[in-house]
C-alpha cells in the first residue's frame, strides 16, 4: 500500500485526484476546513474504495496556528508511515478590489496563498528528506507568471510559491525527493463559480488527471491543461512599456 497526504482535501480538484487515488489502493490523511464535507467525503471514499484506509483532520489555514499545523501534518506522517505524496491544494480567490482597498484583506490573501504555503511546504519537505523518498505537489497558479490589474494579488502569492518549489527541488532532488509544481489556467470548480465559462476553461478531472500522471511521471513542473504553457509564453513576451497600458 502507499500512502499520501493531501492538505486541503475540500479543493474541488483535490477532490477529483483523491478519488483517483483511493482507486490505486492509496491510504489517504485528508486535512480540510470544512468538517462535515469532511466526514461525508471519507464515508463515500470508504464505499467506493474499501482497499483503502482514509483519515480525516479538520485543518484551516487561518484559524490554526502554525505550531498546530506542523501537528496536524506530523500525526499524518505517524499514522501513515512512509508518505509517497503530499498534495497542497488549498487557496481562495481574493477580492483584488477589495484588497486594494484594505491592507488586512491583502495581508490575508497573501498568508493563504503564498505565506502559509511555503511554511507547510518547508515542513513537509523535510519529512520527506528524512524519508529520502516521496513527492510534494503544490498547485500553484499560471496567475503567478505575470501580474496584472485584475489579480496581482493573488498572482504575487502563487508566485511566491513557484520560486519557493524551484529552490525546494534544487534543495532536495539529491535525496530522492521530488517537488512538483502545477499551474492551472482556468478550472471550473467552486472557487470559480460565479465565472462565466469558455473554452479555454478545464474540467477539474482532466486536471487531476495531469497532476497524478505527473507525480508518477516524477515531473517537476506542469501546466494545465497543457496549452497554457504557450499562452503564457505569449503573455510573458510582450514588453513591460506595453503590457502597462492594457487592461488585464
Ligand atoms: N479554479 C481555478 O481556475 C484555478 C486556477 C489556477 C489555480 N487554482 C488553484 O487550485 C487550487 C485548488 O482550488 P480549486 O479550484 O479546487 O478551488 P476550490 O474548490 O474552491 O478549493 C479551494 C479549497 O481551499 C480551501 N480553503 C480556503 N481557505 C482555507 C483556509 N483558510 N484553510 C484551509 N482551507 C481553505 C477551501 O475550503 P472550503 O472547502 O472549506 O471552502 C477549498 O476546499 C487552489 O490553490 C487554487 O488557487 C485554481
Amino acid at each position: 500500500m502507499k500512502n499520501a497526504i493531501i492538505i486541503g482535501a475540500g479543493s474541488t480538484i483535490a477532490s477529483c485526484v483523491i478519488d483517483k487515488l483511493a482507486a490505486k489502493d492509496f491510504n489517504i490523511y485528508l486535512l480540510a476546513r470544512d468538517s462535515e464535507a469532511l466526514l461525508e467525503k471519507q464515508q463515500d471514499l470508504n464505499v467506493k474504495y474499501p482497499n483503502a484506509n482514509i483519515f480525516i483532520q479538520a485543518f484551516d489555514v487561518l484559524a490554526n496556528s502554525m505550531d498546530q499545523i506542523t501537528e496536524k501534518i506530523n500525526i499524518c506522517f505517524d499514522t501513515l508511515g512512509t508518505v509517497e505524496v503530499v498534495l497542497i491544494a488549498y487557496g481562495t480567490l481574493p477580492n483584488q478590489k477589495l484588497c486594494e482597498n484594505d491592507l488586512k484583506e491583502e495581508s490575508s490573501a497573501l498568508r493563504i496563498n503564498g505565506v502559509s504555503v511555503l511554511e507547510i511546504c518547508h515542513h513537509v519537505a523535510n519529512k520527506l528528506q528524512l524519508q529520502k523518498s516521496g513527492t510534494l505537489a503544490v498547485i500553484t497558479s499560471v496567475a503567478g507568471l505575470r501580474g496584472r490589474q485584475s489579480n496581482y494579488i493573488y498572482g504575487a502569492a502563487k508566485s511566491m510559491v513557484n520560486i519557493y518549489l524551484q529552490g525546494l527541488r534544487n534543495r532536495v532532488n539529491q535525496y530522492g525527493v521530488q517537488v512538483l509544481t502545477v499551474m492551472p489556467g482556468f478550472v471550473d470548480t467552486k472557487m470559480t463559480a460565479e465565472f462565466k465559462k469558455g473554452l479555454l476553461w478545464a474540467k477539474p478531472g482532466k486536471v487531476a488527471d495531469d497532476i497524478v500522471n505527473a507525480i508518477f511521471k516524477k515531473k517537476d513542473i506542469i501546466y494545465t491543461p497543457w496549452f497554457w504553457r504557450y499562452i503564457m509564453l505569449i503573455i510573458k513576451s510582450i514588453p513591460e512599456s506595453i503590457f502597462k497600458k492594457m487592461k488585464l
